[in-house]
């Protein structure tokens, strides 16, 4: 008899959203399509959004609002095939407005002002405004200082502002230094949500559900039990014509920096006291901070990368090489794979190393948190036909199939002794489904309630940079000779390998074992 997975769910409605408007810089932009008004819309449609509610657009395009609101209706319907839900989109189309106007200019500032109150007016949005800044990054502080100088970033009882950074935050810590420095002379540092789109996926948020809300992992958690840990963020993509942005930023500034020391942060932090927003922000920067610091030396054993060359991805299809795709320079030494070795220096930690890696046009799309414990003692089988015994793994998928499985040992049947590898698999979507999202949806609500948890906080920021500018140095005095030095459909170059290699290691493609 097969029995249907059930769950006994605990679900709490989410805090409502009071009064707001919510301002898009950068509103023609990739971003406004792709992203954020499809969150909107699932917002919208899961009655997430408050009736007092709507949406200004600016952007330096000659638009109105009338205009804006048709670009916005086809683009949805393209970027959201099958999911686009008509009542939902009515409800919020008839919410969107537009200012025209550019980021160096005052007066389109004041226009803005004059639309604020009209929304006001017309959809009693109070005082409360949310901007959000897709705009590039070069235009971050001159936003926030406009807005500033224009009077419009109050935070007080009558009402409160709070504007959203989009990456990247800076190129290396003094860049992100000097920005939070603009940033601060505006506002304050809790009105100011950086995002990161990865704590939006609710597998990763689960990473502290998991974590904490279970009795039975956290007391192996340590560098007791855990022999090492794996991160792996592998992308079957490419540079998706974004060539101009990614030559400036490799993998190390566009990946590691930030998502991957996210999740790196989310396992190995200590249990806040709370889910207050700092609470769980101070021990996440604990962890950052905790990184021991490469030298030049280490960096050179220690952090390893790779360009993509031509090859063949899964589909089959031949893609060309990193240096082949459009405005790639060609002899570019952008890095379009980063691997590195650190070493969290605190008491839970020290001696476990934890080895990331990501890659563009790698063999398939895996975002993947591997514990690996430490091997059982073998004496027990030392006069048995039992060699060696397998170390158990926690395999925490994010992407593309969610879910975990744990690997342990097993009796094969039969006279002999002999052990085989077996798994406890838990898929997401057996228990919960799985609804479309983009994965802004929760960050965007939280921001309207004032929750700044999921972002990222001025001084996380700082210590990321901290950890990666020495690989950053090394890797820009010594320019790369090797590239390509993997051809895309790959797991990455051989150096990689050696890296785990040298310690005895080597990376878990797992893909193919978690059942989801
Ligand atoms: C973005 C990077 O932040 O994350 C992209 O700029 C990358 O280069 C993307 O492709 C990956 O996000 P996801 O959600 O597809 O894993």
């Amino acid at each position: 008899m097969t029995t249907e997975p059930s769950t006994d769910t605990q679900r709490l409605s989410p805090r409502p959203v009071g009064p707001c408007a919510m301002v898009i810089f950068g509103a023609a932009g990739d971003l406004t399509k792709r992203k954020l008004l499809p969150a909107l819309h699932f917002l919208a449609r899961d009655d997430l959004l408050p009736e007092p509610f709507a949406v200004i657009g600016f952007a330096r395009r000659d638009w109105d609002s009338e205009r804006f609101r048709r670009q916005m209706e086809s683009d949805i319907q393209a970027f959201l095939p099958g999911n686009f839900r008509q009542e939902a989109w009515d409800w919020l189309k008839n919410r969107l407005y537009f200012v025209p106007g550019s980021f160096q200019d005052p007066e389109a500032f004041s226009r803005l002002r004059e639309m604020l109150a009209e929304v006001d007016r017309l959809h009693q949005t109070g005082r409360n405004t949310l901007y959000y800044l897709a705009t590039p990054p070069e235009q971050f502080a001159i936003v926030a200082q406009q807005l500033g100088a224009a009077g419009l970033t109050p935070d007080d009882h009558k009402g409160w502002s709070r504007v959203i950074i989009e990456k990247p935050f800076g190129r290396d810590l003094e860049s992100a230094r000097s920005l939070n420095q603009k940033l601060r002379s505006t506002l304050a540092e809790r009105q100011i949500y950086r995002i990161d789109h990865y704590l939006g996926k609710e597998t990763v948020q689960n990473l502290l559900v998991f974590r904490f809300a279970n009795g039975i992992f956290e007391p192996i958690w340590n560098r007791r039990y855990v022999d090492h840990i794996q991160i792996t963020v592998a992308e079957e993509l490419g540079v998706e014509g974004r060539a101009n942005y990614y030559e400036t930023s490799g993998a190390i500034r566009d990946m590691v920096a930030n998502h991957l020391f996210q999740l790196l942060s989310l396992i190995a932090m200590e249990p806040p006291n709370s889910f207050d927003a700092n609470a769980v922000r101070d021990e996440k920067e604990k962890v950052l901070a905790a990184i021991a610091p490469m030298s030049p030396e280490d960096v050179l054993v220690r952090a390893v990368r790779g360009q993509y060359g031509e090859g063949m991805i899964t589909t089959g299809q031949i893609v060309p090489a990193y240096r082949q795709e459009p405005n790639v320079y060609p002899e570019s030494r952008t890095e379009t794979y980063a691997a590195m070795k650190l070493m969290v220096d605190n008491w839970r930690w020290a001696g476990v190393p934890f080895y990331l890696r990501t890659g563009k046009r790698m063999r398939g799309r895996l975002t993947e948190i591997v514990v690996h414990f430490k091997r059982a003692p073998h004496i027990l089988f030392r006069e048995t036909p039992v060699h060696h015994l397998n170390p158990n793994m926690l395999i925490i998928r994010m992407q593309p199939r969610e879910g975990i499985s744990l690997q342990f040992s097993a009796k094969v049947p039969g006279p002999v002794l002999e052990l085989g590898n077996v798994n406890m698999d838990f898929c997401y979507a057996d228990y919960f489904g799985t609804a479309p999202a983009t994965g802004y949806e929760t960050l965007i609500h939280d921001a309207m309630r004032g929750d700044a948890t999921l972002f990222q906080r001025g001084d996380s920021v700082e210590s990321a940079w901290k950890v990666v500018e020495p690989i950053l140095d090394v890797w820009s005095a010594l320019p790369a000779r090797e590239f390509p030095n993997y051809p895309a459909g790959t797991w990455g170059p051989a150096v990689a390998d050696q890296l785990l290699a040298r310690d005895g290691r080597h990376w878990y493609n797992l893909s193919s074992t978690l059942r989801c």
